[in-house]
């Protein structure tokens, strides 16, 4: 964790690490005045902080910890109906408020889920991990069950599949996904894509003319969904935690990399 793990630490590096932006994020962050510590507006992102001197760190009105923290990983299970925003002035029902109820400060998700979507969300404290597995450069494979309105036939749409994997061309975007199958009955559709475009699965379908009904992320890289409930989160197993932040930091290529990721934007 270079120079915050040794508890004084320049303010950006803090931000980065306990609100998991980039490098350049941070700074922008500080520069446009939405960085408070003390209660007063901080204007140099170069400011060493000292943990035992400044006692309150908020962005945008929001605490952040300044205690350097071992950096931990969580499954969360976002409810359909919640929306992917740490605050949200038309939309009290957010990630942030549910995360902030249950005490996470400092914490951010990987890969946004729509607001009628529902999944798996990795949360982590640790600015890296977010970055590397946020990303497209680094194409983490996302898993999702997708509902269709109307499937008028399995062939169409394992041809519609086959044309998602060749590459479909949408609003100046070339859209792909990995892989896709059909599974169960009534049927619906497992498929894995590298990139988290805006609404990049209903794009898909809606371009083979299909209108999906029910969206389920149950992948994000190795970790899996699996059985945890809707709105509840639970830390990675100390193995699985270990091997994704080793995963980030050589992807990333250390902390502090320069990324070029907007992890705090909210519009989607
Ligand atoms: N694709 C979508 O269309 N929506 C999501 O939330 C995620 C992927």
């Amino acid at each position: 964790m270079s120079d915050f793990g040794s508890r004084s630490a320049k303010l950006f590096r803090v931000l980065q690490m306990q609100a998991g932006v980039s490098r350049r994020k941070a700074l922008d962050l500080v520069l446009s005045g939405e960085v408070t510590v003390d209660g007063a507006v901080a204007a140099d992102p170069f400011v060493v902080l000292d943990p035992d001197a400044a006692t309150r760190l908020a962005l945008r009105g929001h605490p952040l910890s300044l205690d350097a923290r071992e950096p931990r990983v969580y499954r969360f299970h976002k409810p359909a109906g919640v929306l992917c925003s740490h605050d949200d002035p038309h939309c009290g029902n957010t990630v942030g408020r549910i995360l902030r109820a249950e005490g996470f400060v400092g914490y951010t998700w990987v890969g946004r889920l729509d607001q009628d979507a529902e999944g798996l969300l990795l949360l982590s404290n640790d600015g890296t991990l977010v970055q590397a597995l946020s990303h497209p450069r680094y194409e983490v494979r996302k898993t999702y069950r997708v509902w269709l309105a109307e499937i008028r036939s399995e062939r169409e749409l394992e041809n519609g599949l086959r044309a998602m994997e060749r590459g479909i061309e949408d609003e100046g975007e070339t859209l792909r996904i990995l892989d896709g199958r059909i599974e169960g009955r009534p049927p619906h559709v497992v498929v894995s894509l590298a990139e988290g475009r805006k609404h990049e699965v209903k794009r898909l379908f809606s371009h083979r003319g299909f209108a999906v009904t029910r969206l389920l992320r149950v992948a994000v890289g190795p970790i899996e969904l699996g059985d945890l409930a809707p709105g509840a989160a639970e830390r990675l197993p100390l193995s699985d935690e270990q091997a994704l932040l080793g995963t980030a930091r050589e992807l990333v290529g250390g902390p502090g990399a320069e990324l070029e990721g907007d992890f705090l934007n909210d519009n989607r």
